[in-house]
């Protein structure tokens, strides 16, 4: 009877597996195609009686939709198996991690902070976003003076009648001094490196952000001497031991006396080539004793207490160390460039 014979393919079809594509072609061609068995059913079906068709019509459209589907449900399965072996590549590298290099300022911040912590310097991280009571006024820096105007930078918020009001990107780590000082009481022996922000064109010797590194020392009986023979050590250190210093008087506002401090030019051993300028030094930092100011202003009795502080930039140091003669490389994530410093570290 048909009956039976569509209950049969009903049971078998709901029970049918496949491998592969090939499998399920097969299983379509065997139920499905033109000459597969729910034809040969339809084909019978005209010479049942007229009374039965009904029910039977129902019957093998329900046969037909439960083949169709549970093909396509096959089919489906072994895709999805066969891409996921596909992506399977067992040839592939262990290591799929492409590992990136550290940045060149990364490797000379890292190793002036070695140096220094040798020698007892802890580490202090102020603020980026600062006021100017900090950055300019605790240190000394009169509301109108000039030395103002070589560090002019970005202002968050401007105060047209009290410039002490203003709220700034630091345009130097200078006031982390004066953070520290404030929160800290001697003795105080501390290095700060961070971010600085001027308001400069961009060019490959001045960009409108750089890193600097600042050092501060204050105790009892410390003085000049003490600040020269930590740079010097400080020199050779970073730069090899043939290194020679030379300071020179400067001004800042925030120490007395000041000086800028030159090492023998690295490039060229001293001799003179085109980086030095033929001069055979080249400028590495500003330094000085604390002014008696910067330590009043933070509660540090200037009668009892004197310090130095010394400030370099880290892109300077880079320049030096690594012979990069455009400071805009630093900052343009070029990876030719910053995979140059793989072995460096
Ligand atoms: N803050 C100075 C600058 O950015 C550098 C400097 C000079 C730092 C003298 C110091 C210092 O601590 O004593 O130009």
């Amino acid at each position: 009877m048909l009956t039976d014979k569509i209950d049969e393919l009903l049971k078998e079809v709901s029970a049918l597996s496949a491998k592969n594509a090939e499998d399920v072609e097969q299983l379509r061609l065997k139920y499905l195609s033109k000459k597969g068995e729910i034809n040969a059913i339809i084909a019978d079906f005209r010479n049942v009686a007229k009374e039965e068709k009904r029910e039977l019509g129902i019957k093998i459209n329900e046969l037909k939709k439960a083949a169709t589907d549970k093909i396509n449900a096959l089919r489906e399965q072994v895709e999805t198996t066969e891409t996921a072996s596909e992506s399977l590549d067992l040839t592939r590298t262990a290591y799929p991690v492409d590992l990136g290099t550290r940045h060149p300022l990364t490797l000379v911040r890292n190793e002036i902070i070695d140096i220094f912590q040798r020698m007892g310097f802890t580490l202090y991280n102020g603020p980026e976003v600062d006021d100017d009571k900090h950055v300019f006024t605790m240190l000394n820096f009169a509301a109108d003076h000039p030395a103002r105007d070589m560090q002019d930078t970005f202002f968050i918020s401007q105060n047209p009648n009290d410039v002490t009001k203003n709220v700034l990107l630091r345009s130097h780590t200078s006031g982390d001094e004066a953070h520290y000082m404030e929160t800290h009481e001697p003795p105080i022996r501390v290095l700060c490196p961070g971010r600085v922000y001027r308001n400069e064109a961009i060019s490959a010797r001045a960009h409108c952000f750089f890193h600097q590194v600042e050092g501060l020392y204050v105790d009892k009986g410390v003085s000049f001497t003490d600040l020269k023979q930590v740079l010097l050590t400080f020199a050779r250190e970073m730069f090899g031991a043939d290194t020679k210093i030379r300071l020179r008087p400067s001004f800042f506002p925030f120490t007395e006396p000041s000086a800028e401090m030159d090492i023998s030019c690295s490039i060229c051993g001293g001799k003179g080539c085109n980086f030095c300028k033929h001069t055979g030094w080249v400028e590495i930092l500003g330094c000085g004793m604390v002014d008696p100011h910067d330590l009043a202003a933070c509660n540090i009795d200037p009668e009892v207490y004197t310090g130095y502080a010394f400030g370099m930039g880290v892109e300077r140091i880079a320049n030096l160390k690594y012979g990069v003669n455009d400071l805009r490389l630093f900052s343009e994530n070029d990876t030719r460039f910053l995979e140059e410093f793989q072995s460096a570290y």
